[in-house]
C-alpha cells in the first residue's frame, strides 16, 4: 500500500508543472498515463466499470468523475480536480487535488482552502477505537460553519486489494456512529464541498457529476493507514510535508 500510494501522490506531483492555461484535460490524461504506466503500475479508472480514461479530471461545477477530453482546455480562474488511482504490486492507492489554475477568485480560492481544511480534519479524528460517523461529523461542521454543503452521494471508501471496498466514508456523520475504526484498515477520505447547493446530476456520458445549480465544488482525497495510536497518510505530498 505505501508503495502503490507514493506513486499515486507522486502522479499529482509531476503533473502540477504542466497545468497551465491552453493544455487539454486529454493531454494531462496521457502525460498521468505515461507516467504510471512507465513505473510498471496500472492506471486503475481505465475500463473501470467502462470509464473511457486513466485519470478523472474535474473542472469547476464538475464534482468528480470527470472524463478527460480534448475538448476541456484549461483557462486563467479554473479549478480542476485531478484524481489519480495506481494500481502496483496488485493494491491500490488513491489520491486527489483541486489545483488552482493562473489566476483564481478569491471565492474560489477559499472554496479549495476550506477543502483541503475538511480533509485534514476528517483524518485528524482517524484512530483505532473512533468510529467512521466522526470523520463525516467534522468535515460537516467545518463545511456549514463556512456556508458551504457537502456531496453526500459519493463517499471514501476502504482500499486495498480492490479499489473499492467497505467501509463507505460518508463525508456527513454523527459522531460515534458507524464501523469502528481499526488498526491496519486503509480507507480513503475525499470530501466533496459545494458553494451552492449539495445536490447533483449526471450527464448523458454516465459519469460526469456536476452541481445541480451550476456553481463550483472542490475536492481532496487522501488514501490513510490506521496504525496503533492514530493514522499515516499514505499519499502526502512533499508540498505537505514541508508544511508540517
Ligand atoms: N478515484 C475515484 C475515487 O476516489 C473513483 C473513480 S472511478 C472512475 O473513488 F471510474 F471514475 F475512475
Ligand atoms: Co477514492
Ligand atoms: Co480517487
Amino acid at each position: 500500500m505505501r508503495k502503490t500510494c507514493t506513486l499515486a501522490r507522486e502522479v499529482l506531483e509531476f503533473i502540477e508543472p504542466y497545468l497551465k492555461p491552453g493544455i487539454s484535460t486529454l493531454e494531462v490524461d496521457k502525460l498521468c498515463h505515461d507516467y504510471i504506466v512507465e513505473k510498471g503500475a496500472y492506471p486503475s479508472p481505465l475500463n473501470y466499470h467502462g470509464f473511457p480514461k486513466s485519470i478523472c479530471s474535474s473542472l469547476n461545477d464538475v464534482i468528480c468523475h470527470g472524463i478527460p477530453s480534448e475538448k476541456d482546455i484549461l483557462k486563467d480562474g479554473d479549478l480542476l480536480n485531478l484524481d489519480i488511482t495506481t494500481y502496483l504490486n496488485k493494491f491500490h492507492g488513491d489520491t486527489n487535488k483541486t489545483f488552482l489554475i493562473g489566476d483564481v477568485s478569491p471565492e474560489n480560492k477559499k472554496l479549495v482552502d476550506v477543502t483541503y481544511q475538511c480533509l485534514r480534519a476528517g483524518i485528524d479524528v482517524v484512530r483505532p477505537g473512533a468510529h467512521i460517523g466522526d470523520i463525516g461529523a467534522v468535515i460537516q461542521e467545518i463545511a456549514h460553519r463556512e456556508g458551504y454543503t457537502v456531496v453526500e452521494e459519493y463517499c471514501g471508501h476502504g482500499i486495498g486489494r480492490e479499489f473499492h471496498e467497505e467501509p463507505q466514508v460518508v463525508h456527513v456523520g454523527v459522531k460515534g456512529t458507524g464501523p469502528m475504526i481499526k488498526e491496519g484498515m486503509t480507507f480513503t477520505i475525499e470530501p466533496m464541498i459545494n458553494i451552492g447547493e449539495r445536490h447533483c446530476k449526471v450527464l448523458g456520458d454516465g459519469w460526469t457529476v456536476l452541481t445541480k445549480d451550476g456553481k463550483n465544488s472542490a475536492q481532496f482525497e487522501h488514501t490513510i493507514l490506521v496504525t496503533k495510536d492514530g493514522y499515516e497518510i499514505l499519499t502526502l505530498r512533499q508540498e505537505e510535508k514541508a508544511q508540517l
